[in-house]
């Protein structure tokens, strides 16, 4: 399959993911990850990536569309993908319709993740991460893990990002409202929204999405 996810900051994409594109056997792109990697590496592309996203800011899309494209052109992605966080706006959107009409291939759904402001807020505050696999997510009420400050799963240290700080996520709130939710109609008007509440616990979250993207397919 091949899926988009989208919602606002600190909505569980990241979260989610892990799980769906492991029952789903495909790979989990996330931009956001892609451009961490690249700043923790020291790439250029990273250099250009960092000042966007600490201030919030969306990474112009000449750097963006070329590194997504470049990634879901790797062999793991041949049969399908579950993007996060990539199209964010709708000239991304477009950029993507047209390398997959390209390649004569389709997106199957758009998965689109409700969370009420208040509650992304609360759960981006808490938020933790594992320096050694971005993948490995944690939350200090939510979920937190066993030792404080340590990954239960490798025991590699846990951080806050740099753009969770309350400032950054307002922007990042604004950004979402202006630049990204359009992405919802562009793909609504092609008939491939389904819309989810990603309320409640991590698990009945996943139950929810697995069960709302089988319908969607049937
Ligand atoms: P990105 O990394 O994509 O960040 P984001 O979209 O802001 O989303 P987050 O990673 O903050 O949240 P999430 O929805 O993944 O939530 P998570 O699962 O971690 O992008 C960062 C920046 O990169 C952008 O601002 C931009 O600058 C740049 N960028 C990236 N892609 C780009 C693009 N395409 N174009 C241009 N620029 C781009 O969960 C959050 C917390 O909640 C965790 O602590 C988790 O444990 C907890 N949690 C999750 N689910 C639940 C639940 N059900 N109940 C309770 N707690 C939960």
């Amino acid at each position: 399959m091949r899926i988009v996810l989208v919602g606002p900051p600190g909505a569980g994409k990241g979260t989610q993911a892990a799980y769906l594109a492991k029952n789903l056997s495909i790979p989990h792109i996330s931009t956001g990850d892609l451009f961490r990697a690249n700043i923790s590496q020291g790439t250029d592309l990273g250099k250009q990536a960092r000042s966007f996203m600490d201030a919030g800011q969306l990474v112009p899309d000449e750097v963006t569309i070329g590194m997504a494209k470049d990634r879901m052109a790797q062999p793991d992605a041949e049969g399908g993908f579950l993007l996060d966080g990539f199209p964010r706006n709708v000239g991304q959107a477009e950029a993507l319709d047209a390398t997959l009409s390209g390649k004569g291939v389709a997106l199957d759904a758009v998965l689109d993740l409700e969370v009420p402001e208040d509650e992304v807020v609360k759960r981006i505050a808490g938020r933790r991460i594992c320096r050694n696999d971005s993948a490995h997510v944690f939350h200090v009420t939510y979920n937190p893990p066993k030792t404080d400050g340590v990954c239960d799963e490798c025991g590699g240290e846990l951080y806050q990002r740099g753009d969770d700080s309350e400032e950054t996520v307002r922007t990042r709130l604004e950004v979402y409202h202006r630049e990204t939710e359009p992405i919802i109609d562009h793909y609504r008007a092609q008939g491939l929204v389904v819309t989810i509440s990603a309320l409640g616990k991590v698990t009945e979250v996943t139950e929810r999405a697995m069960d709302a993207l089988k319908q969607s397919q049937g």
